[in-house]
C-alpha cells in the first residue's frame, strides 16, 4: 500500500479511536497473545473497542483472541491493550498486522508490550516458564514497512540494534525478582505458520541462536521501532519446540498453559506496567 494511503487510514482510525477513548490518552500499550487476553479484565474504567469497528482494521479469526481494545488504567497507569492480535496466518498483509502498532503510536503510546505463547527451542526452558525477549530472528519473510513509500509514515531505514530495549528488560527482571516469578531472556524467532515447525528445523534455528519460536510479534516490534516506540517482548512458554524431548507442540495444550500460568503472567504485566508509569 502506498504510505498516502496508508496515512489517511491511520489519520481515520486514530480519528475515529481518539473519540471512542473521550479524554484518554494511553502511554502503554500491550499486546496480549493466545490465552493470554484475560489479563484485559484487569484494566479498569475500561472502553472496550472490536477492532471491526475501528475503520482499516482487520477482525481477529485466531482461537481465544478476542479481538478488540481495550483502554483503560491497569495497575495506575493509561494503557490500551489489544485482546488478541492479528497474525499473518490468518492472511493478514504484513501492513495489516502492523497497523494496530502504528495507531497506537498515533494515540500517544510511547511504550509497547507484546506478549505471546511460544514454543522452547533451549532445551534448559521449561513449560509454563516466562521469557523476556533479549532480540529476534524475523523468518516471516515479509516486512511492514516493505512497500511503504520512502519517508511517509515514517524514515524507511531505521537500526533494530537493542529494538528490545535494554531498559525495559532490566525493569521487568526486576520486577520478576520482587515477585519471584522465575524468568528467562533470550532470542525469539518468529514465523508465518500456521504449521508448526518441523524437528529439522526446529534444529537449524536453534544453531543460529534462536531460544523460542511462534507465530507473531516481529512485524509488530518492527513496525514500533520504524516509529520509534521502545518495545518490551514476553513470552509464556506453552510447550517445548516440535523435537525438543520428542515434543508434538498443539492448540490445546498452548491454552491449557496459558490458563495455568495467568495469575504470574498477570503479576507480571501489572508489576511491569506500574514500574514502567513510574521510571
Ligand atoms: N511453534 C510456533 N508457534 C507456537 C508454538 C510453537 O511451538 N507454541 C506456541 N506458539
Amino acid at each position: 500500500m502506498a504510505s498516502n494511503e496508508l496515512i489517511a487510514r491511520l489519520d481515520e482510525a486514530s480519528a475515529s479511536l481518539r473519540e471512542r477513548l473521550a479524554s484518554r490518552t494511553p502511554r502503554i500499550g500491550l499486546i496480549l497473545g493466545s490465552g493470554l487476553g484475560p489479563l484485559a479484565e484487569a484494566i479498569e474504567g475500561a472502553v472496550c473497542i472490536p477492532f471491526g469497528e475501528v475503520p482499516h482494521m482487520k477482525t481477529s479469526t485466531a482461537t481465544s483472541h478476542v479481538g478488540r481494545f481495550v483502554a483503560g488504567d491497569l495497575a495506575g497507569a493509561p494503557v490500551i491493550a489489544m485482546q488478541g492480535r492479528l497474525h499473518g496466518y490468518e492472511g493478514n498483509s504484513a501492513q495489516e498486522v502492523a497497523f494496530p502498532v502504528w495507531l497506537m503510536e498515533r494515540l500517544g503510546v510511547e511504550v509497547l508490550i507484546t506478549t505471546n505463547a511460544a514454543g522452547a527451542i533451549n532445551e534448559d526452558y521449561r513449560v509454563g516458564d516466562l521469557c523476556i525477549m533479549s532480540d529476534h530472528i524475523n523468518f516471516t519473510g515479509r516486512n511492514p514497512v516493505a512497500g511503504t513509500e520512502p519517508d511517509g509514515v515514517a524514515f524507511r531505514f531505521f537500526s533494530m540494534f537493542e529494538a528490545y530495549d535494554p531498559q525495559l528488560r532490566a525493569i521487568a527482571h526486576r520486577v520478576a525478582e520482587r515477585y519471584a516469578i522465575p524468568v528467562q531472556e533470550g532470542v525469539y524467532l518468529g514465523l508465518l505458520g500456521p504449521s508448526f515447525e518441523t524437528p529439522a528445523e526446529i534444529r537449524a534455528f536453534r544453531l543460529w541462536g534462536a531460544d523460542t519460536v511462534a507465530m507473531s510479534v516481529v512485524e509488530e516490534v518492527i513496525a514500533a521501532r520504524h516509529v520509534g516506540m521502545r518495545v518490551l517482548g514476553v513470552s509464556l512458554v506453552t510447550n517445548m519446540a516440535c523435537g525438543v524431548g520428542g515434543a508434538s507442540p498443539d492448540d490445546e495444550e498452548v491454552l491449557e498453559v496459558a490458563a495455568r500460568r495467568e495469575g504470574d503472567f498477570r503479576a507480571f504485566i501489572e508489576g511491569i506496567v506500574a514500574a514502567i508509569a513510574l521510571d
